[in-house]
């Protein structure tokens, strides 16, 4: 299993090109699922998650070819299988993104039930009593697959709230249901992240008729059939706010191309209270920081607010500033893996149920590491870019589910970090 070792002190400066988000490729692959004509998919990056959901939707009979310039062509040759098995659903809990696309266009979708992972239990109600309201028969049958049925789906008003707030991909299944069903679904309590309203986007551009995307209310006017488009993706806002971490827990300086700063309003309102500059020309984001980090509190909310994904990574920066902070997982709050490992480096950190409290230190110090989720993998990585003497960083396949190349990105602004195959 591969491994990354950083050596730590590195002053980062340079440009980083931010790639187009993976949490908007995986939904918007598979409402390819839903398209009667050929798809080409631009800006969908080269992360082991992508490349697992094409696995799957090539099983579902998808023809899925990454062109030389980049571009994903998508296009359903067969109709025949609409299972996705276990084994690929355990690797990546997105294949759940499947359920709605396959329902609606083949009346049929049989899933496995994706389990917990190492953020959460990770229930899937949401999904389901979204479809359900379409008038999807849902069962759950066999060796934990979850069976949907339905002649056809009809528009209907529903309410997507759960304990935790809305649901992200509960809300991109049943928006993609409901696009192929018959009249208007008025989905409440819709998640508002921009990866919902590219989802939409894209859907619209294929033909499809919704509004609202990106607010809690989306309506949606059922359509007869999708055709082929051509689409781009946005910015990866979590890769973006990842590299933003790095310029100010280095106190360097860099230049974030292809970054949407409209989609990270919560995320620079804190970087700037912990003392971060951030200026913005366009799609180009610059981010410096002072010497002096600010202590804050931070707590994860749904879009707008402060992105769970960037939780971790804020955790490592708070670790070395000046005073005690606070932050508060209220979206999954057992992501919280990284704790112990921060601890590893030196980090000051006590765990309350959700809370964290963070006592900042003057220094980090280099150690192995074990990396159990993806923005933890993330955090490992931006504290060995300070911390004094090698960090080495185990099970980075976590890393590369949702990180285009990292290592190389942060070598070319100066990191001392690389790659060891084992
Ligand atoms: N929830 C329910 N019932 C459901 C679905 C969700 O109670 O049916 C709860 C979850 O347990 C959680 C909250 O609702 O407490 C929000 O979860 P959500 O469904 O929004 O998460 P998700 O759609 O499974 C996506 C991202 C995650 C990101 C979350 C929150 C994708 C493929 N994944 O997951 O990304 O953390 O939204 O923003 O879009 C990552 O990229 O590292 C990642 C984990």
């Amino acid at each position: 299993m591969d491994y990354l070792l950083v050596n730590g002190g590195k002053r980062l400066r340079g440009t980083v090109q931010i790639s187009g988000a993976k949490n908007a490729a995986l939904p918007i692959m598979a409402a390819c699922l839903m398209s009667e004509g050929q798809c080409v998919l631009r800006g969908i990056p080269s992360v082991s998650d992508v490349e697992h959901l094409s696995l799957l939707l090539r099983q579902l009979g998808m023809r899925v070819e990454r062109q030389e310039d980049g571009a994903l062509h998508m296009q359903v040759v067969d109709e025949g299988n609409s299972h996705a098995e276990y084994e690929l659903v355990r690797k990546m809990r997105a294949s759940i993104c499947v359920m709605g696309p396959l329902l609606a266009k083949r009346g049929v979708a049989q899933v496995s039930m994706p389990g917990g992972c190492a953020i959460g239990d990770r229930p899937i109600d949401l999904h389901l009593r979204g479809l359900e309201a379409l008038g999807a028969d849902v069962q759950l049958v066999d060796q934990g697959d979850i069976l949907c049925k339905a002649k056809t789906l009809r528009g209907a008003e529903m309410f997507l709230g759960g304990h935790f707030g809305s649901s992200v991909t509960a809300t991109c299944n049943v928006m993609m249901a409901a696009t192929l069903g018959q009249g208007t679904a008025v989905i409440e309590a819709a998640a508002c992240e921009p990866e919902v309203k590219d989802l939409a986007d894209f859907l619209n551009v294929a033909g499809a008729q919704i509004t609202g995307a990106g607010t809690p209310r989306i309506v949606i006017e059922g359509v007869d059939s999708l055709a082929g488009c051509e689409y781009q993706i946005i910015p990866d806002r979590i890769e973006a706010g990842t590299f933003m971490v790095a310029a100010a827990i280095t106190n360097g300086e860099l230049v974030l191309e292809n970054c949407r700063l409209e989609h990270m309003i919560g995320v620079t309102h804190k970087l700037r209270q912990i003392g971060a500059n951030i200026e913005s020309n366009g799609d180009k984001v610059t981010v410096s920081s002072a010497r002096h980090l600010e202590p804050v509190e931070i707590t994860t909310q749904p879009y707008p607010g402060f992105p769970t994904d960037l939780q971790a990574q804020f955790m490592a920066l708070l670790c070395l500033a000046d005073g005690n902070s606070v932050i508060t997982e209220k979206i999954f709050p057992d992501r919280s893996m990284h704790v112990g490992e921060l601890g590893r480096m030196g980090a000051r950190l006590r765990k309350e149920g959700p809370t964290v409290m963070v006592e900042g230190v003057k220094r980090l110090t280099g150690a192995p590491v074990m990396a159990s989720d993806l923005r933890a993998s993330a955090a490992l990585v931006l504290a060995g870019l300070i911390a004094k003497g090698t960090t080495e960083i185990n099970r980075i396949y976590h890393l590369d589910r949702g990180y285009e190349r990292i290592e190389e990105k942060l070598a070319a602004v100066g990191a001392n970090i690389k790659r060891v195959e084992r």
